[in-house]
């Protein structure tokens, strides 16, 4: 069946959404992107991916075509026309289309920015990795240096992911000076010594929204949490590891480079926090 997306102000059928080819997101990755779960019919965390599409469009200096109001409505539309349960809707905002390519920015007076939304059925609640966890190679992180803005040039996570597929793994985790920066689209945490260890936030890695609630979750449950770089071997050597993302929540990892972690089954850290997440965010989805 035929989805409904929102292009610039209008609902149409997927095969009628059109983008110019003079779109800057098309020419330059000059996006922004955020990607909102949906459980039971409504949408998880949507303030907090609300509030870093904010931030990630302030540090670009680009303007939003929307209100946060005005981009609830247009979520909860889509949900409702596409019957969408379970999964996720994907929202991109980029510099618009100028006449002609050029890489200066256009006047945003003259120059419209291009808003797309769009909904993804998936199972997140009951999908196979959260079961048996998913291995991981690492990989070294050759992204740019403002990784903190979630902006749509996504090629070197593609091909990161390409490289675990090649590898039998089912992700890649990025290494820059030897530790962890983050998943090619998750955030990467170890169990060891009795705490969680999550690299700082910086420029280093995407602030993620997942990864703010999780942290937030786990404390209140008096789990104790690092937030620090850590090394590959650290990594290899932790009692558990796991990702967070709105398309993963919390997610075991059960092997790194090939080697097991622990007994090589998701570890009691990773499931009690997707257990107490699943939970919290279904109570808070609005
Ligand atoms: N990715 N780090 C990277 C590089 C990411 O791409 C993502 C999300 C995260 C987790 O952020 P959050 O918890 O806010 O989803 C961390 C999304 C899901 C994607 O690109 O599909």
């Amino acid at each position: 069946m035929s989805r409904t997306v929102y292009v610039n102000g209008a609902f149409v059928p997927e095969d009628e959404a059109k983008v110019s080819i003079f779109d800057r997101g098309f020419l330059f990755a000059d996006g922004v992107y955020e990607v909102t779960s949906v459980l039971d019919g409504k949408l998880v965390d949507f303030a907090g991916h609300m509030k870093r599409l904010e931030r990630s469009l302030t540090e670009l200096d680009m303007p939003s075509p929307a209100s946060t109001e005005e981009l609830l409505q247009i979520h909860r539309e889509l949900v409702t026309r596409n019957g969408l349960g379970e999964g996720l809707i994907y929202l991109q905002i980029t510099r618009g289309a100028p006449a002609d390519r050029d890489f200066v920015f256009p006047d945003p007076e003259e120059t419209a920015p291009t808003l797309v939304l769009f909904t993804q059925t998936k199972g997140i609640v009951d999908s196979p990795g959260a079961a048996t966890g998913i291995t991981v190679i690492t990989i070294d992180d050759l992204r740019w240096g403002r990784r903190d803005i979630k902006t749509v040039q996504l090629l070197y996570p593609s091909m990161g992911k390409m490289m675990a597929k090649a590898a039998g793994a089912g992700d890649a985790w990025m290494v820059e000076d030897g530790e962890v920066t983050e998943g090619t689209s998750n955030n990467a945490y170890i169990v060891t010594g009795g705490k969680i260890v999550t690299r700082h936030l910086g420029n280093e890695i995407l602030h993620g929204i997942t990864r703010a609630a999780v942290l937030r979750f786990a404390r209140e449950a008096q789990m104790e949490v690092d937030e620090r770089p850590f090394t590959v071997e650290e990594a290899k050597a932790a009692d558990e590891a796991f990702v967070t993302s709105a398309s993963a929540f919390v997610t075991p990892v059960v092997a790194i480079d090939g080697v097991s972690l622990g007994d090589g089954t998701p570890g009691p850290v990773a499931r009690r926090l997707r257990e107490i997440y699943v939970d919290e965010m279904k109570k808070a989805a609005v």
